[in-house]
C-alpha cells in the first residue's frame, strides 16, 4: 500500500548556472550554462516522495506570476497532488540562485517570496487532510512559526510520523524536538544545532545523541557521499554511501527525505534509509532540483546493479 505523505514547505524557481569554479568574493567568472528548474526544499521532497512511490501532497504558496504559473504547469504531469498549492496575489514566487561547479558542489541564495506568506491559518484551514497522512515532512524555508505550529498540530493526531529536515538552520525549541519522530540534519546543520564539532566518525554518535537527548525518536545524520548515520534508542549504524559520478548535488538531501518517507512504515527504518540512500546518490548524477529526482523503477534498477561503498 502507498504511504500518504504531506509536505508542508517551500516552492521555488531555481535559476541555475554551471561554472568551472565557484566565484570568490569580488570575483567575476564566466558560466558555461544557465537553466531554470522548479525547486525549493519542500517541492523537491514532495516530488521525490511522489516519484518514489508515495501518494503525496504539498501545502505551500507560489506567486501569481510567470514563474508561479510555470511551476504549476510543469507539475501537472508529475503525479504530485497540487490542489493544496495556493497562488498569492501581488507576491513574487520564491526563487533560488544556484551556482554549480564542475565537481557538483553548489552555493545557493534563496529569495523566499510567496513562501514567507504561508500562515498558521493556511495550516488550520487544511487540518482535515492531516488525519489521513502517514507522514508529514517539513523544512524551514517557510516561516518557522508555521513549521512549529504544524508540528504541534500533527503531534496531537498521534498516528502521523513527523519528519523535520532542519534546513536552513534555526533554533528549535525543546518542546518541538520532543515531538519529532525523525530529524534529518546534515553534518553542518547538526554541528550548528548542537554546538559540537564533528571531526571524525566517533563524533557522529555524539552529535546524534544530542538530538536523542532532546527527545527526538530517530536521527538520520546525512554525511554526503559517506552515507547516513542512523541513531535511535536501539540502533547506532552507519549506512555507507553509494558510489556514483556526481555532477550536481542540488536537492540530494531533499531527495533522500522524500524517498525515505515514501518507504517508511514505522518498523523498517534501515531498509527505508538504504532505499533513500540510493535515490539520493542517483539524484546527484543529473543536473537541477526537481529535474534530478529519480522514480521508483530507476531507484530499484540502480540498486540492483550497485553495492553500498
Ligand atoms: O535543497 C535544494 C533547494 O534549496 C533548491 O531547489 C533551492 O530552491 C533551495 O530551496
Amino acid at each position: 500500500m502507498e504511504n500518504n505523505i504531506l509536505v508542508v514547505g517551500s516552492l521555488n524557481m531555481d535559476l541555475n548556472t554551471k561554472v568551472k569554479t565557484l566565484p570568490g568574493k569580488g570575483e567575476t567568472v564566466f558560466g558555461e550554462h544557465f537553466y531554470t528548474v522548479p525547486g525549493g526544499k519542500g517541492l523537491n521532497q514532495a516530488v521525490s516522495a511522489s516519484r518514489s512511490g508515495g501518494n503525496t501532497w504539498i501545502l505551500g504558496k507560489i506567486g501569481n506570476d510567470y514563474y508561479g504559473k510555470l511551476i504549476l504547469e510543469q507539475l501537472e504531469k508529475s503525479g504530485l497532488n497540487t490542489e493544496l498549492i495556493k497562488m498569492e496575489e501581488n507576491t513574487e514566487t520564491g526563487k533560488a540562485v544556484i551556482n554549480v561547479d564542475e565537481r557538483g558542489n553548489n552555493t545557493i541564495v534563496v529569495i523566499p517570496g510567496a513562501n514567507s506568506k504561508l500562515s498558521i491559518k493556511d495550516i488550520d484551514d487544511n487540518i482535515k487532510i492531516f488525519n489521513k497522512m502517514d507522514s508529514i515532512l517539513l523544512q524551514i524555508e517557510i516561516p518557522k512559526t508555521v513549521v512549529f505550529h504544524t508540528i504541534e498540530k500533527t503531534y496531537d493526531l498521534k498516528q502521523t510520523n513527523i519528519i523535520l529536515d532542519p534546513t536552513p538552520v534555526t533554533e528549535i525549541p525543546d518542546n518541538i524536538y520532543k515531538k519529532l519522530d525523525i530529524i534529518t540534519p546534515n553534518l553542518t546543520e547538526a554541528e550548528q544545532l548542537s554546538g559540537y564539532k564533528v571531526k571524525n566518525q566517533n563524533d557522529y554518535k555524539k552529535v546524534s545523541r544530542f538530538f536523542i537527548n532532546k527527545g527526538v525518536k530517530n536521527v538520520l545524520l546525512t554525511i554526503g557521499d559517506k552515507g547516513v548515520f542512523v541513531k535511535n534508542k536501539d540502533i547506532e549504524q552507519l549506512i555507507k554511501g553509494v558510489k556514483v559520478k556526481s555532477t550536481d548535488s542540488t536537492a540530494a538531501g531533499d531527495c533522500f527525505v522524500g524517498a525515505f518517507a515514501s518507504r517508511y512504515t514505522g518498523n523498517n527504518l534501515i531498509e527505508a534509509v538504504e532505499f533513500a540512500n540510493y535515490a539520493a546518490a542517483l539524484s546527484t548524477t543529473k543536473k537541477g532540483a526537481v529535474s534530478s529526482l529519480p522514480n521508483k523503477i530507476e531507484i530499484f534498477n540502480f540498486r540492483g546493479g550497485q553495492q553500498n561503498e
